[in-house]
């Protein structure tokens, strides 16, 4: 097995590649070694060529840790695809049929599109994330990723200072509102009330900092809310600056990994008449960021 990074000019240290893996089978205890030992420095691992099931994806994921529920899902329990342990991150209804353009799933979904970091709505929220490209449309629809260590780092020492102890609170109801999604059922609303994460956390192996931001975050605890929003917005904006992106052109069969304390992401846009299938496994984080302080 062997990690290299992507753009090593302009990203040395995010974003790599990963050879000499088939994620068909078993890995070995040094592999999964490997693979931790990778996502603490590139945070970002592309696998290309797996051309794996939701077992062996499964099997793979937990192989690198415990799995969360993809309980951040809109669709009903007898409208899945898939069992709990996968997020279906596609636009296809239990079918297999494309959702009509208006359907509030597809428009839930479409949250994806707004720089986010998985599961930060939940108390524990998520560690990895691992999205397998089953079909892809024939254009569009790249993952975009932002390293958010880099972003703390570049941050100027007053910003860091202000930033250093804040907490926000997270909620896919304040994401989608964004969007003008506000059609929630009240067991929604409170299975999504607002959790309280760090806005600078240190990560448990690297020991760097990152900006742990995500559209989700609505507030910040002791701020009138249009000022933790401009703030928010505006932290945002550095952090997905273009020198802190790597854009992921998927290939079928791609499988991409990322660690959400130390990265955001967004789907782009595509054809939405065209089946696009991913499907996501996530690791969860065990703990709170309220317990990973800088
Ligand atoms: C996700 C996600 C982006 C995409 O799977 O968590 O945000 O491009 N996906 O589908
Ligand atoms: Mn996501």
């Amino acid at each position: 097995m062997d990690i290299k990074p992507i753009d090593p000019v302009n990203r040395p240290f995010f974003a790599g590649v990963v050879t000499g893996l088939d994620l068909r089978k078993p890995l070995t205890p040094e592999e999964v070694k490997a693979v931790h030992a990778g996502m603490d420095e590139f945070a970002v691992l592309v696998f290309h060529d797996q051309p794996i099931d939701d077992e062996q994806q499964l099997v793979f994921s937990r192989a690198l840790g415990p799995l969360e529920q993809a309980t951040g899902d809109i669709a009903a329990p007898q409208d899945r695809r898939m069992s709990m342990d996968l997020n279906d991150i596609s636009n296809l209804d239990k079918n297999n049929q494309v959702l009509a353009r208006d359907d509030r799933r597809r428009l839930f979904g479409l949250g994806n599109q707004l720089w986010h970091s998985d599961s930060s709505f939940k108390e524990v929220p998520a560690k990895y994330s691992l999205l397998s490209a089953r079909t892809i449309p024939p254009a569009g629809g790249n993952t975009e990723f932002a390293d958010m260590r880099a972003a703390y780092d570049a941050l100027d020492e007053e910003t860091k200072r202000e930033v250093h102890d804040l907490i926000c609170s997270h909620s896919q109801i304040f994401s989608r509102g964004i969007l003008g999604f506000t059609d929630f059922t009240a067991e929604e609303r409170i299975k999504w009330a607002p959790v309280r994460q760090r806005l600078v956390r240190r990560h448990p192996s690297s020991g760097r900092l990152s900006l742990y931001l995500a559209s989700h975050a609505g507030a910040i605890e002791g701020w009138p809310v249009p000022e933790a929003r401009a703030f928010l917005r505006d932290l945002t904006e550095h952090a997905t600056q273009r020198k802190f992106v790597y854009a992921h052109v998927w290939k079928p069969h791609d499988l991409v990994m990322w660690d959400n304390r130390a990265t955001m992401h967004r789907a782009r846009r595509y054809d939405h008449t065209e089946v696009r299938d991913m499907r996501r496994t996530t690791l969860t984080n065990e703990v709170s960021s309220l317990e990973q302080a800088p």
